[in-house]
């Protein structure tokens, strides 16, 4: 049954499939931040609010969002972060899916031109129909976002393809098999009579298959393949809660689903097949050339994303710059972890004593570096997916602290975290400094 709940300080409209998700327990000023908030304790089956007219869906403050695995904001110094380094996480646990009547909503948002965000396993996903111009349109104008930057279009089954593509060649079929539904976009020759506005005037479309069941319901509600960038303002992380959505977009857009928890946390891989028969990797994600180099075809990176210089990328958007929160970002690395942390603390301690507010983000809960004000580890032990999960909510933990200056350690681990490290690096306005 959908229920409105009104929300005592946002005053917004909400319309929840679950009411009894939401536990509220009052309105009270965070001893963090001084902010006023409403404090809702979310329980253990999954929330789905359907936010009307891009109003909020609810503030829970530090609960439900993509923070730091440490858990809250861990005063420099203090135990906390390592402690709640055992939060498991939460996404596996809540999801059930929300009522027929939500993806109704939502599908008819979408065939009648809206924009509806919704959850993938990689990221919120900005959802138009793929076949409308203008819906596309909107996207762009919703997120601020370059025109010759191409959208993937999201399908719920393969035969969505022939919507989109003029054929798929054997070798997408293969990893079509071995990866979808999953984080793996593949682009393929476009059919011409699709917008221009989908492939940035490109010859090739990038399609994929999402896993999460809330995108895949929704795209067979809406019946047809959606177009989807990830639903951030254009440069700001990915979101990978709702509320990291409606903080860029709310007021820009008809609605999100909320279905708690990005599991993967970065954006799936971006792949090209070349006519030779090999594989380029346009933007890393976490499948990897571990995994895509099974299928006996070379599989390489495309060579602008090694470059220093400013080689023109062939996926567009891996020119701009990314995944920034507000503050500045150093970004250090080392293959010893002492020396990075080391190099970093030292770098803090100098930045504190100008009187910046730093923020530290550690891969690992080792110890709270001197100098940070917050400090936000990752992961309890440098593990890749629970740093990817975590690393862009933790970005935009910084900006709701106002900190000055963000100083993140690099991760190493061979393949699994280059796709990773290129996020930090983006962050990082491209600069790392090498310990
Ligand atoms: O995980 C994801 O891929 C998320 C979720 C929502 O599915 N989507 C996402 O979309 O990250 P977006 O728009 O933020 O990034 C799409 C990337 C951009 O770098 C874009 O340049 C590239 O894919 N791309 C899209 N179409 C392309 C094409 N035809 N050829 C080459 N690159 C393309
Ligand atoms: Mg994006």
């Amino acid at each position: 049954m959908a229920q409105d709940d009104h929300d005592p300080v946002k005053g917004a409209a909400t319309i929840s499939d679950t009411g009894e998700t939401f536990k509220s327990i009052g309105t009270s000023k965070t001893a963090e931040t001084g902010q006023t908030g409403k404090i809702v304790k979310s329980v253990e089956t999954v929330h789905w609010v359907f936010a009307q007219g891009g109003a909020g869906v609810h503030d829970d403050g530090r609960h439900d969002d993509g923070r730091a695995a440490g858990g809250r904001v861990a005063q420099a110094g203090s135990a906390q972060g390592a402690g709640g380094a055992a939060r498991p996480p939460a996404a596996v646990l809540r999801r059930t899916l929300p009522s027929r009547e939500i993806f109704e909503q939502a599908a008819d948002i979408i065939k009648a031109g809206g924009l509806v965000a919704f959850p993938t396993e990689t990221v919120y996903g900005l959802g138009a129909d793929a076949g409308n111009e203008q819906a596309l349109r909107a996207i762009y104008a919703a997120k601020g976002r370059p025109a010759d930057n191409p959208l993937i279009a999201h399908v719920a089954k393969a035969e969505q393809l022939l919507q989109l593509c003029q054929f798929v060649p054997s070798l997408a079929q293969d990893l079509i098999g071995a990866f979808w539904p999953g984080p793996l976009t593949i682009t393929l020759p476009a059919l011409p009579s699709i917008p221009r506005t989908l492939t940035g005037g490109l010859s090739n479309v990038a399609v994929r298959m999402p896993s999460h069941p809330v995108a895949l319901a929704l795209i067979r509600a809406a019946d047809s393949p959606l177009a989807a960038p990830s639903a951030n303002l254009s440069g700001r992380p990915s979101p990978t809660v709702a509320r990291h959505v409606l903080a860029d977009l709310a007021g820009r857009i008809d609605g999100v689903i909320d279905g708690g928890r990005c599991e993967v946390g970065i954006e799936s891989t971006v792949i090209a097949l070349e006519p030779e028969g090999g594989i380029v990797i346009l933007r890393p994600g976490a499948i990897g050339p571990d995994k895509l180099s099974r299928f006996g075809v070379p599989v390489s990176y495309d060579s602008a994303l090694l470059a220093s210089d400013n080689a023109a990328p062939r996926a567009p958007g891996q020119k701009y710059r990314h995944y920034a929160p507000q503050a500045p970002v150093l970004l250090f690395h080392s293959r010893i972890q002492a020396a990075a942390l080391e190099e970093l603390e030292r770098h803090a301690l100098a930045l504190a004593a100008t009187g910046a507010v730093v923020a530290a983000l550690t891969v690992s809960a080792v110890a709270s570096p001197s100098g940070a004000r917050l400090w936000l580890p990752l992961s309890r032990t440098a593990a890749v997916h629970e740093v990817a999960r975590g690393l862009y909510g933790a970005l935009r933990m910084c900006d709701d602290e106002g900190v000055d200056q963000i100083v993140l350690e690099g991760i190493s681990g061979g393949e699994s975290a280059a796709a990773v490290m290129n996020r930090m690096f983006k962050a990082a306005g491209n600069r790392m400094l090498e310990v």
